[in-house]
């Protein structure tokens, strides 16, 4: 059997609507499926990356950066609605690729996409611990800083300063220019992320226990991170209505000339900057891994996938320019923007609700992307490309418990033993090429397939899903080549696994090896 052998979508279909207890228990509506989309996109993006991407790159033109991002992602977002309503199964883009492109893709897919939620599952779980540990010291309660790094992390406190941060060559330069020297400053080693660990073991088990349940909760933490967003724009809104000199100040030039280097400001500035936040909207497309739970996905992905997108993409949009508006932006290179932002506002009030926010919205990020993971597992364990523990589904609980556990682990080993930067730039590039695969296979069907019934239509074909091709390919090319070489380093471990196991597991291949007598 050929390598590029294709799933018939009616098959496909068969299997997202089978019903019984070895299948996933179908409990999320409309709300939920927002819910679920908001809560995996608003997160670190937000929080930490705002402040840097407009002061070195973008200035108060940040705005134009997230509409540019904004556009990439709703491209990409209107093609995963028409297969997310036409194929409403737990597999995704891997599912997708399998449908339109053959098996060897479809794996190529699948192991990709572990880069979008797996490293991202860890990355967002290192930041969390650091939001956590500082809002517990806030509390009078000192966690260790041995337990809340990862492993081998060298860390110095610096003077007046009661917390910790890792020792950088940047850091030891700034500090002998200040005539400070390093090593008479108190120093520790990072033992285990233990607060991440619990963080992700904690999810990991409600996720376990049940869809339901995990919405539910998911819901609780996504109105905390709304609020404190809405009080975000209301109070800095507010502040500008009444001061509008300080916007006008703080708002022009609106686009910042460029230093005459590549991305540092100007139109070019506006484009890398693009690239950065583009990591605040990864997320959306975990709606479509949770398609076999919905009760009605053939009308209810669409409204959960474009949905979320909407509403943060108006939310970040508004964020960014109140940001910029309130605060000069060379001011803003530090890791926790908005609260600086709150600061300028004078309504002090709002500030500790920032760290509650970003603690909620971390969390959520955390646990959507931990639900994705194991239900990308789950289809390919179906197809026999992963081993069968993967697609085991608990009796009671009608969740794929073991893909879960074993992804908490993972995602622990992850979090506590790769550095924080490696990680978030091998997802997006990862997320990214998924985004293509997923536009350029709306383009295929509806050539290969024009007649099948779609329940949800991508508007104007071909240029949406050629244009949402374009502009991913456009915030790769953006990307080092160092993370290049990683994300081929990442596909050809994934090949080499494949020829060892999947290929000869296929369910697909041994059901052709059956039909045509070979026994292959
Ligand atoms: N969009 C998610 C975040 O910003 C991954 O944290």
């Amino acid at each position: 059997m050929s390598l590029f052998a294709r799933k018939s979508i009616d098959d496909l279909r068969a299997e997202a609507f089978a019903e019984g207890e070895h299948t996933l228990a179908r409990a999320l509506g409309p709300f939920n499926l927002i819910s679920i989309g908001i809560g995996a996109i608003i997160g670190t993006g937000i929080f930490v990356l705002t402040g840097t991407a407009a002061a070195q790159y973008a200035g108060p033109a940040l705005v134009l950066s997230f509409l540019l991002a904004g556009l990439g992602c709703a491209f990409a977002g209107l093609c995963y609605a028409e297969f997310a309503a036409m194929i409403p199964i737990a597999g995704s883009a891997y599912t997708y690729g399998y449908a339109t492109l053959g098996e060897i893709f479809a794996w190529v897919i699948g192991w990709d996409l572990i880069l979008e939620y797996l490293f991202s599952a860890s990355t967002v779980a290192v930041g969390w611990s650091g939001y956590v540990v500082s809002y517990l010291r806030d509390l009078g309660i000192v966690i260790p800083p041995e337990w809340a790094t990862a492993t081998g992390t060298k860390l110095v406190q610096l003077p007046g300063s009661d917390s910790w941060v890792a020792i950088t060559g940047q850091l030891e330069a700034q500090l002998a220019a200040q005539g400070i020297d390093i090593a008479a400053l108190p120093q520790t080693t990072g033992i285990f992320n233990l607060v991440a660990a619990i963080g992700v073991g904690f999810i990991s088990l409600l996720l376990v226990l049940g869809i339901k349940e995990s919405a539910r909760f998911n819901n609780a933490i996504v109105f905390v991170k709304l609020a404190v967003i809405v009080a975000f724009i209301l109070a800095g809104g507010y502040f500008l209505f009444r001061n509008p000199e300080v916007a006008g100040e703080n708002w022009s030039p609106f686009i910042p000339p460029n230093t005459g280097t590549f991305g540092e400001y100007g139109w070019s500035g506006v484009l890398r900057a693009a690239g950065v936040i583009f990591f605040a909207y990864i997320g959306f497309d975990a709606v479509s891994t949770v398609a076999q739970e919905a009760r009605n996905p053939q009308r209810d992905m669409p409204i959960g996938i474009l949905g979320s997108l909407a509403v943060c993409t108006l939310l970040y949009i508004l964020v960014s320019a109140i940001l910029t508006g309130l605060v000069p932006y060379p001011q803003l290179n530090v890791p926790e923007p908005i609260a600086i932002g709150i600061a300028a506002t004078g309504y002090s009030i709002l500030s500790d609700l920032v760290k509650i926010g970003a603690i909620a919205g971390l969390t959520s990020v955390m646990l959507v992307l931990l639900m994705a993971q194991p239900r990308i597992f789950f289809a390919m364990s179906r197809d026999g490309l992963l081993p069968p523990a993967f697609s085991r589904v608990h009796p009671r609980f009608r969740t794929p418990h073991v893909g879960t556990i074993l992804t908490g682990i993972g995602c622990v080993i992850l979090a506590g033993a790769l550095p924080i930067h490696v990680l978030g730039e091998l997802v997006s590039i990862g997320t990214l090429l998924a985004f293509v695969i997923v536009c350029g296979g709306v383009l295929f069907l509806r050539y290969t397939e024009p007649e099948r019934e779609r329940p949800f239509r991508t508007p104007f074909v071909p240029f949406v899903p050629i244009t949402g091709i374009l502009v991913c390919l456009a915030m790769m090319i953006g990307l080092p080549l160092d993370t290049w070489l990683r994300l081929i380093s990442w596909l050809l471990i994934g090949l080499v696994i494949y020829f060892a196991y999947g290929r000869r597991h296929s369910v697909l291949r041994r059901r052709a090896a059956v039909a045509t007598g070979t026994g292959e």
